[in-house]
């Protein structure tokens, strides 16, 4: 088979690979159908994630069709359709009993990181009875990719640990596919203002038709200033971070109201500085960790209804063999206008 491998920091090949077998009864092998490219891909690419070792297939999300069960696969069956989680769990750990399954003992985010992933022909999860979900009759295939990570980290991450409430002043800083999915999700709950800050005029753009009550242009207007203007000088009931970088991160810590919350979403190489000395007397709360994906099920309903619709954040298309092409059009954003694409076999 085919498969996207990393080889090393700024290197990356389509090349041919063995295709995975069962290894363990709890396996599920996986015929991938359509999968995507995600912001971390690039930053394991920059040698930000050294736990990826050269050799290893990169991707961590999709959805597909079983090729084959291990003996112990109660849930699925070759030809079923299913959607791939991000997150691999056995259902059965301490932590996967209190759902949080990005801890569970034997699994956690693990493809396309730790094992090989979902950018290839076919892919082997483990614990395939709690990781996968079966595919609705009927459902958009585009959408159901955006439930493998994005969405589940959105909600999860910045809208859930944030405890967004009906009629809340938020800020999402950062507009990519995951600040997007925050965008999308925080819906949910009703908040009376979103203020979306990002440096690419056209995210920002894309973030009012998506819902955005505001927005703010980093570089051409001073985030902190203005948010505290548009807010009488109180600042906003919820910061999600949804970036990875200090600055970002900076930014939260001096728009949050006293007893707000600060959700960071993104990913960070380097330590940020907490002005602890301006904080602590605001009541307020920060809260950060890795996607669960234990909103799947939740997502899946609002999708089967018609309550959102993630396919809305698809702007490119290719087969899956076009990956090399794909990446460059990713890792150009800014450039591409592009937000998520979609690879089909
Ligand atoms: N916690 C989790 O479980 C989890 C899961 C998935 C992704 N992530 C992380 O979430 C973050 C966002 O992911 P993404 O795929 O949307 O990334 P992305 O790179 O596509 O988007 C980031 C956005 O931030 C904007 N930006 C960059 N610097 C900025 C600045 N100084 N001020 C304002 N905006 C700025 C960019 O223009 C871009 O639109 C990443 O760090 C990613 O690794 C976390
Ligand atoms: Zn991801
Ligand atoms: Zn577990």
């Amino acid at each position: 088979m085919k498969a996207l491998v990393y080889q090393g920091p700024g290197e990356k090949v389509w090349t041919e690979k063995d295709k995975p077998g069962i290894e363990k009864p709890t396996d599920v092998i996986v015929k991938v159908t359509k999968t995507t490219i995600c912001g971390t891909d690039l930053h394991i690419l920059k040698g930000d994630v050294p736990a990826v070792t050269p050799g290893r297939t990169l991707g961590h999300e999709g959805v597909g069709i079983v090729e084959a069960v291990g003996s112990a696969v109660q849930n699925f069956k070759p030809g079923d359709a299913v959607l791939m989680s991000c997150v691999t769990s056995c259902g059965k750990c301490a932590n996967c009993k209190r759902q949080l399954y990005a801890h569970c003992s034997d699994g956690g985010w693990i493809l396309g990181h730790k094992i090989d992933g979902t950018q290839a022909e076919y892919v082997r999860i483990p614990h395939g009875d709690n990781s996968l979900y079966p595919i609705p009759a009927g459902a958009d295939e585009e959408a159901l990719v955006m439930l493998s990570d994005i969405m589940p980290t959105g909600l999860e991450i910045g809208v859930q640990y944030g405890n967004v409430k009906p009629g809340d002043t938020i800020a999402i800083i950062g507009a990519g596919p995951v600040g997007m999915s925050v965008l999308l999700t925080a819906q949910f709950y009703s908040p009376g203002r979103i203020i979306m800050v990002d440096m690419d005029p056209a995210r920002l753009e894309l973030a009012k038709e998506f819902g955005a009550t505001d927005t703010i242009h980093v570089g051409s207007e001073d985030a902190i200033a203005k948010i505290m203007e548009m807010t009488g000088g109180l600042g906003v009931d919820v910061a999600i971070e949804a970036v990875g970088v200090p600055a970002t991160f900076d930014i939260c810590q001096k728009i949050v109201s006293a007893g707000g919350n600060i959700a960071n979403v993104g990913v960070h190489g380097t330590s940020v500085e907490l002005h602890i000395e301006d904080l602590w007397i605001k009541n307020i709360n920060i809260s950060m960790g890795l996607v669960s994906t234990n909103t799947t099920p939740m997502l899946l309903k609002t999708l089967g209804t018609g309550k959102v619709n993630p396919g809305r954040l698809v702007t490119h298309r290719f087969k899956l063999d076009e990956i090399i092409e794909a990446y460059e059009v990713f890792g150009n954003a800014a450039r591409e206008k592009a937000m998520k694409i979609i690879l089909t076999a």
